[in-house]
């Protein structure tokens, strides 16, 4: 399995690096100004397809027998146990309003579960990876999470979802939240966020409703750094829940999260 590890980990750097490249070097300069004006979101669409096509392809070409899940719609289940989970651009309004954190976020899973995750964010520089068991690193240098102040001084992250009324709920859990805390970013881009526990530039960070490409690489790289992940109490990250958090921290802000119903609509 290293061997694997190491191989599908080099895959996903180098596709991370492309699709980074592409996006930071193709992205229109007027793009912002578009984005008062016409129909910005199909030019950011176009990108996003164009670094998912990049990205299955290079990797595809690679390893035929793989299977795919992309945010643009890749969705094949392989033939080898290793299956792809790629977010394009993550932080895509970011992205859209030349806001410089966005990322590229390319997982493997074998047999379902993360074993590589990659993090690419070409605007500050940092490449974050992380392999099951082997820890995690931004640009080769190895990352831990901070250690858990008490909540009053603790740095939130969150994000939150495109729908009005989930937008709405989750506007109440940051009412409750942010008179407990020492601040709340929303800072756009899942992956980064997670990341940005993995660091230390976040004590934790929760959000409801992101999709499995948004938080797989991320998650990985944030549990390899030391941090927690889960759900609602007893369930792992998903859709319902995603909270990362060094331990102590995490052990604090699950049951609260679940009290002030963090995972409703
Ligand atoms: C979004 C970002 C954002 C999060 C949203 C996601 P996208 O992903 O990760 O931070 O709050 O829930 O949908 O759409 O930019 O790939």
């Amino acid at each position: 399995t290293d061997a694997l590890h190491d191989e599908l980990l080099g895959l996903a750097l180098e596709a991370a690096r492309r699709a980074g490249e592409l996006l930071r070097d193709g992205r229109p300069a007027d793009l912002g100004v578009a984005a008062t004006k016409t129909s910005p979101i199909d030019v950011v669409t176009e990108m996003d397809i164009a670094s998912e096509k990049l990205i299955t392809g290079f990797i595809g070409e690679a390893r035929p027998d793989d299977g795919f899940l992309g945010e643009e719609g890749a969705s094949t289940d392989g033939t080898s146990g290793i299956r792809w989970v790629i977010d394009p651009i993550d932080g895509t309004v970011n992205y859209l309003y030349g806001l410089p954190s966005w990322s590229v976020s390319i997982a493997a899973e074998q047999d379902g579960e993360a074993v590589v995750g990659v993090v690419a964010a070409p605007m500050r520089g940092e490449t974050y990876q992380a392999v099951l068991g082997r820890g995690a690193f931004n640009n080769g240098e190895r990352i831990r999470h901070r250690p858990a102040p008490p909540l009053s001084q603790a740095l939130l992250g969150t994000g939150f979802g495109y729908l009005a009324e989930r937008r709405a709920a989750q506007a109440e859990v940051v009412r409750t939240l942010l008179p407990q805390v020492r601040d709340i970013r929303r800072g756009g881009s899942a992956a980064i966020d997670l990341c940005d526990v993995a660091c230390g530039r976040l004590d934790a960070y929760y959000e409801r409703g992101l999709n499995p490409w948004d938080l797989a690489a991320g998650a990985l790289i944030a549990r390899e750094a030391g941090a927690l992940t889960g759900g609602r109490p007893g369930e792992v990250a998903s859709h319902e829940l995603t909270l990362a958090a060094s331990p102590a921290l995490f052990a604090e802000l699950q049951p609260l999260l679940d009290e002030v119903g963090a995972w409703h609509d």
